[in-house]
């Protein structure tokens, strides 16, 4: 019986290299504990729609032991806030336009209110205890969030409605008279939110007054170069303007860190995008990281590795997510290619490229 048991055990085990499939590592929805996956772009993972926007959750909580949490907003265009303005004691929230556009504003304290219009791969740093809120302006806009620490989905769980769809459409075309189109919950609901670490801020009155996308309109937007802040700030980084490093470790990459350890401080992550060169030859480099990890597809197509899965071939708003002491490889094989990257810890793959690596003032990689 035992011995039986046994041998079962043991050809499970040595199986499992070989037959692990692309079909397994694929996922509609992230998982309820950590373990290697990809969710393509638009896959229902928990999708639920709050009035007419669409919120979906590939990293989740239970996904990365509570690391962080990966989610995007998929919504029409909007005369009204997205949602009242309120903080968060707990939770460091990052604002990454994927495209389209949308305003975000943001108040520490007693400092000044600052507000950002965001275009694609434009950045907003909420960190905790900073009021904010945002809008969508645009029909095809598409906002990511990253959350740390991983759970706050549950909050959208309890506020939304459940979505399935057969057609993945990014969200769910209405008109917009119709009764259930009002996106944002009421003051009154607002207010019984603070088991979810939502506490709503009913004086806040959001400026109006953005000129070339700033207000106030002495801020860098577009215009030149965005520091990273000092931690607890909220700060905002233009797409291509912030800070940058060339690393030649396998090809090319060029890192433009949104968070390092020192933003991040005792929330212990870092966010990053990487864009990558062409790299066919040789083999690429192998990480096993000491937290969890994910990649999210921004231009271009990913190639990546993950523990025993075969090669998987992700596309722009596909994400794959590395398990903590999972080792993976990456690369791209076409000419450009740009992710979003987040990882738990400050030793992430964006950490060790910028150390390896050397400052850069470019958003592209050298021509050989
Ligand atoms: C909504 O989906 C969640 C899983 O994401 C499930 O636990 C819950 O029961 C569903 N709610 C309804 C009303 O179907
Ligand atoms: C946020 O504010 C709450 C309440 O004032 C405080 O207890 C907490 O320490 C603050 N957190 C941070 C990171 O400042
Ligand atoms: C929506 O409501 C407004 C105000 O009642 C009305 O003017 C408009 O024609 C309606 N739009 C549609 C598409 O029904
Ligand atoms: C807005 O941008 C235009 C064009 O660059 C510039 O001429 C103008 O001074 C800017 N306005 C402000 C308030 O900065
Ligand atoms: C930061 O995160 C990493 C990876 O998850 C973990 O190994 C480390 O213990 C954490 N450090 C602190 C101070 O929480």
């Amino acid at each position: 019986m035992l011995g039986s048991a046994l041998l079962l055990l043991a050809s499970v085990g040595t199986g499992l290299a070989q037959s692990l499939t692309l079909d397994d590592l694929y996922l509609e929805n992230a998982p309820t504990s950590p373990r290697p996956y990809v969710i393509p772009h638009y896959a229902n993972s928990h999708a639920v729609t709050i009035g007419s926007q669409l919120y979906r959750f590939t990293v989740t909580g239970p996904s990365s032991d509570y690391a962080f949490t990966l989610m995007s907003t998929n919504s029409p265009s909007s005369s009204a806030l997205g949602v009242l303005p309120h903080i968060h004691e707990k939770h460091y929230e990052n604002f990454f336009s994927f495209k389209g556009r949308f305003q975000l504003w943001a108040q520490k304290d007693d400092d000044e209110q600052q507000a950002r219009l965001l275009t694609q791969g434009d950045y907003g740093s909420v960190s905790r205890n900073t009021t904010h809120t945002f809008q969508i302006l645009d029909p095809d806009t598409e906002m990511v969030g990253v959350i740390v620490p991983g759970g706050f989905e549950d909050l959208f769980y309890y506020l939304g409605t459940n979505y399935t769809s057969g057609t993945d459409t990014p969200y769910v075309p209405q008109d917009s008279n119709s009764s259930s189109s009002s996106s944002t919950p009421s003051a009154s609901v607002m207010a019984t939110l603070e088991t979810f670490d939502v506490y709503a801020q009913t004086d806040f009155e959001p400026r109006y007054d953005v000129v070339n996308g700033t207000a106030p309109t002495d801020s860098t937007w577009h215009t030149g170069s965005n520091e990273l802040g000092s931690p607890g700030d909220p700060y905002f980084v233009a797409n291509g303007y912030g800070p940058k490093y060339l690393s030649s470790k396998y090809g090319y990459q060029v890192i433009q860190p949104l968070v390092t350890s020192k933003q991040a401080q005792d929330t212990n992550y870092t966010l990053s995008t990487i864009s990558l060169s062409r790299q066919t030859k040789n083999s690429p480099p192998s990480y096993t990281l000491s937290g969890a990890a994910a990649f999210e597809v921004l231009e271009g197509v990913l190639s990546i590795t993950i523990g025993d899965y075969p090669l998987a071939t992700l596309n722009m708003g596909d994400v794959a997510f590395i398990p903590a002491g999972t080792e993976f490889t990456y690369y791209s094989t076409v000419a450009f290619t740009k992710v979003l990257y987040v990882s738990s810890g400050s030793d992430g793959v964006d950490a060790r490229l910028i150390k390896g690596g050397k400052s850069w003032d470019f958003v592209t990689f050298p021509k050989y």
